[in-house]
């Protein structure tokens, strides 16, 4: 199979384990459940998913358990997606080529259903013991998905990203945003494969070196998309970076060296990703994956 339909048929894969982890409506819940599964169901590209699978393959892992973490790290994403959207923060109207949860629910309702997805990504994290209940990779892999999503992850970087909006940052404060705010949850996502798989301490710390030099490379791609890139084919307005006077690594260094960047920090995580053994056919596939994260327009 080419990379395209093999893309195709793991994004596939990706939705249908997402949408089976949904939350489903109670009598008096109905809305909030509603507006918490509707920018999921809207789509997007399932990144992280399908790049959790894969780790968890290239490192000889063929069971079920991967499956809660996966739809956990969507659902988790996507909350940071919902809250990144609110008029507090980005003010954007459209996401995943529909209204974004404020735009369609209200303000209200888009703060809850945020929330409400990051509580049912742990709700369905845990489900991974019902799988493998004597796993104690899957203890690991619960660790490193508070971790990556939390203070120190994630929200550390968003939250770092929102209270610099407008302001002069130095290199070391950019890179913390970038590496926290998008890196933490694809460095997540590799590492919750590898050790659900069973890979040593050493193999996952190459694995999150690996995410953190995708994430760095993912996050600088987006900036230039928001200014070159197309809100069609985006799904997502452009210019929302300038309308909220952000500075990013595309307005400090230029289209030309992030574009460079984009491709070094790249192929830095092709060679880290040579060296840590595993399954020939996915390693194959993940260096096609990550090179088209460079060329993508979505
Ligand atoms: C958007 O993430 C937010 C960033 C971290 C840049 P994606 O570009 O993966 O968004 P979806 O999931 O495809 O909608
Ligand atoms: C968002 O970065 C990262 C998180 C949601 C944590 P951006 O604000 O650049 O993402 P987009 O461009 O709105 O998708
Ligand atoms: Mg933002
Ligand atoms: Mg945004
Ligand atoms: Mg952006």
């Amino acid at each position: 199979m080419n990379f395209e339909d093999l893309m195709k048929a793991k994004v596939s894969e990706a939705d249908k384990i997402t949408d089976g982890f949904l939350p489903l409506s109670g009598r008096f819940n109905s809305e909030l459940t509603e507006a918490m599964n509707y920018s999921v169901k809207a789509g997007g590209k399932r990144l992280r998913p399908v790049i959790m699978m894969s780790f968890y393959r290239l490192f000889g892992g063929s069971g079920k358990v991967v499956e809660p973490f996966m739809a956990a790290m969507e659902m988790l994403h996507t909350y940071s997606l919902v809250h990144d959207d609110l008029p507090a923060i980005d003010n954007d109207d459209y996401r995943r080529g529909v209204y974004t949860t404020h735009k369609k629910y209200g303000e209200a309702l888009a703060v809850l259903a945020g929330d409400g997805l990051l509580h049912q990504a742990y709700e369905t994290a845990v489900k991974a013991f019902d799988y493998e209940a004597d796993n104690d990779n899957v203890i690991k892999a619960l660790r490193i998905f508070a971790d990556k999503t939390g203070v120190n992850g994630m929200l550390g970087g968003q939250a770092a990203d929102v209270v610099n909006t407008g302001k002069i940052i130095d290199d070391d404060l950019m890179y913390y945003i970038y590496e926290h705010k998008t890196g933490a949850l694809i460095e997540g996502s590799m590492m919750i494969g590898a050790a659900l798989a069973g890979a040593d301490d050493d193999c996952i710390e190459t694995v999150r070196k690996t995410g953190s030099l995708i994430g760095l490379a993912f996050q600088i791609k987006d900036d230039l998309l928001d200014i070159y890139g197309s809100e069609k084919a985006l799904g997502k307005p452009v210019n929302s970076d300038s309308r909220n006077n952000k500075k990013t690594y595309v307005t400090v260094n230029g289209k030309d060296k992030s574009q460079a960047d984009i491709l070094r920090f790249t192929e830095e995580a092709v060679s880290l990703l040579d060296t840590v053994g595993g399954n020939e056919e996915e390693r194959i596939f993940l260096r096609q994956l990550f090179k088209y994260l460079t060329s993508r327009n979505s």
